[in-house]
């Protein structure tokens, strides 16, 4: 949850050959993990006819498992501008930087070179499902679809794909000619995609913001967005002061950057909405009360000089103050109601210079940490508001997968570890031998008494102790040189072990 996070100092978890988690075994004794192995086997023969086929991954010293990375915003066509331009800021930056990178994507071909690189970074960095802005173009955004599913491979990750939807404000070359294309392409873009037949690849409706759609465009997706409920909408929201002015100079009739979307019909529970850095009061009730989600970008909005996002304070937007009895008297409980529906983590390359996760959480723990430096809030630890205060780890961990899962939808089926959860994760290693200099070895942290998990004298508290600083070691001085391991729905896809000639990198 948002507050609280578990860990296993001597977990087993096996997974179906579907990719579908099917057992989480706590507490397995290290002596008896072969035994409740051979146990569970059984039942799977019992329960099915044909062969079983068993692939056993032991975690070594210093490693540990952890749900997959959800990057919930992100540009597949700016992975080649990655760390230029962020001496602008946005509007300027979309004009002399990112607009003629884009514009290269007319050509497929550029797409078949550039996004087999793309897809295989993000993957290195940790992400098992990944929410992608394409470009407008129609058939690179098809080659970012295939590429993601790997041209019909056995492995694959994750991923919302969009076609963006752009016609005015910018360059011919990125420009959709009229109305009609730009919906005919994006209809042809969702058959495309369902057509795959995958359950790891969506489409997701994609109005790049508002600024570059005019009123026709916007309303025409909204006709799309209300007749399908399965379709998931993402796009750009109050991320800079003088593109929130500009749109509200747009758009005179509408009281906010929010009730434009609104207006024409954008906003459901599926809608991912990234930045909100400048979000006023009217937007956020406009935001819950259309059950969308926000997709905070902290190292973009660094970048690229935009501000610094009120997560606490979005997080805090539907918290309920109620009263209960504890035996001590009365005391003040906080209780969640996910009415902001969810707040996720996203890379936004390139406006973030990196396709890290990592990096995200790191600078989302910064923002929070420089809010709060600005405001004077209570310190009291038995008020659990958000506003003004550093996230926590385990906030930080949420929102960079389950909360990550629900503003996808996807809370069913990814971000975390639970039976009938598909099986999408990370072994992270905090060995030396990784060749990350930042990370210590595991054994120091034995030898100043830290958590055993093998040996006689193994204490549950120490030992998650010990996987507590292992987590946040890796959040803080971890980058992709400490993933080893990349699965999606059970599948090796990718890290630090995969030989780069082998079949299972990209
Ligand atoms: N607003 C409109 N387009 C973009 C984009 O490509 N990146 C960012 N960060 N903001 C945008
Ligand atoms: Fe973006």
């Amino acid at each position: 949850s948002l507050t609280h996070y578990e860990r296993l100092p001597r977990a087993l978890i096996i997974v179906n050959h579907d990719g579908t988690i099917m057992w989480i075994g706590h507490d397995v004794e290290p002596r008896s993990v072969s035994n409740t192995i051979e146990q569970k086997v059984a039942e799977v023969k019992a329960s099915s006819e044909g062969k079983v086929h068993i692939e056993l991954t032991l975690l070594n010293d210093g490693e540990f498992i952890m749900p997959g990375f959800i990057d919930t915003h992100t540009h597949a066509p700016q992975v080649p501008n990655m760390g230029i331009g962020g001496q602008l800021t946005l509007l300027d930056w979309l004009d002399q930087v990112t607009y003629p990178m884009e514009g290269n994507f007319t050509n497929p071909e550029f797409a078949k070179k550039v996004y087999p690189e793309v897809v295989r970074k993000f993957i290195a960095y940790g992400t098992t499902t990944c929410c992608y802005y394409g470009t407008s173009h129609l058939e690179a955004t098809k080659v970012l679809a295939d590429v993601v599913l790997q041209l019909g491979m056995s492995f694959s990750q994750r991923a919302l794909v969009g076609k963006c939807n752009m016609n005015r404000d910018c360059p011919d070359d990125v420009k959709e000619p009229d109305v009609d294309t730009a919906l005919d392409e994006t209809k042809e873009i969702i058959m495309y995609i369902r057509s795959l037949n995958s359950d790891l690849v969506h489409p997701v409706v994609t109005p790049r913001f508002a600024i570059s759609c005019t009123d026709k465009l916007l309303c025409d997706l909204g006709k799309i967005v209300k007749s399908d409920k399965k379709l998931a909408t993402q796009t750009h929201i109050a991320e800079n002061t003088d593109e929130y002015e500009e749109t509200m100079s747009l758009f005179p009739e509408r009281k906010s950057y929010a009730d434009v979307y609104d207006h024409f019909g954008l906003l459901n529970e599926r809608t991912i909405l990234a930045h909100g850095v400048y979000l006023n009061d009217l937007d956020l009730e406009i935001i819950k009360e259309n059950n969308s989600g926000i997709s905070h970008c902290p190292t973009s909005n660094f970048n690229l000089t935009s501000g610094m996002a009120k997560v606490g304070e979005i997080l805090d937007r539907g918290i309920k103050v109620i009263l209960t009895h504890v035996p001590c008297g009365y005391t003040q409980r906080m209780v969640l109601i996910q009415q902001i529906r969810q707040v996720g983590l996203g890379t936004d390359v390139s406006g973030g210079f990196l396709p890290s996760m990592i990096t995200a959480i790191q600078h989302a723990s910064i923002c929070s940490k420089m809010v709060a430096l600005q405001r004077k809030d209570s310190n009291d630890p038995s008020d659990e508001t958000f506003a003004g205060k550093p996230l926590k780890i385990s906030t930080l961990l949420y929102l960079a997968t389950l909360g990550g899962a629900s503003l996808c939808c996807m809370e069913d089926k990814i971000g975390s570890f639970v039976k009938g959860k598909s099986f999408d994760a990370l072994i992270v290693s905090v060995r030396t031998e990784t060749g990350n200099p930042a990370i210590w070895s595991p054994r120091d942290e034995f030898s100043r008494g830290g958590g055993k998990f093998v040996s006689d004298d193994y204490d549950e508290a120490v030992a998650s102790k010990t996987l507590d600083t292992w987590l946040e070691r890796f959040f803080f001085g971890g980058d992709d040189r400490n993933i080893r391991k990349v699965f999606v729905q059970g599948k090796c896809i990718g890290g630090k072990h995969v030989h780069p000639h082998s079949d299972a990198q990209l």
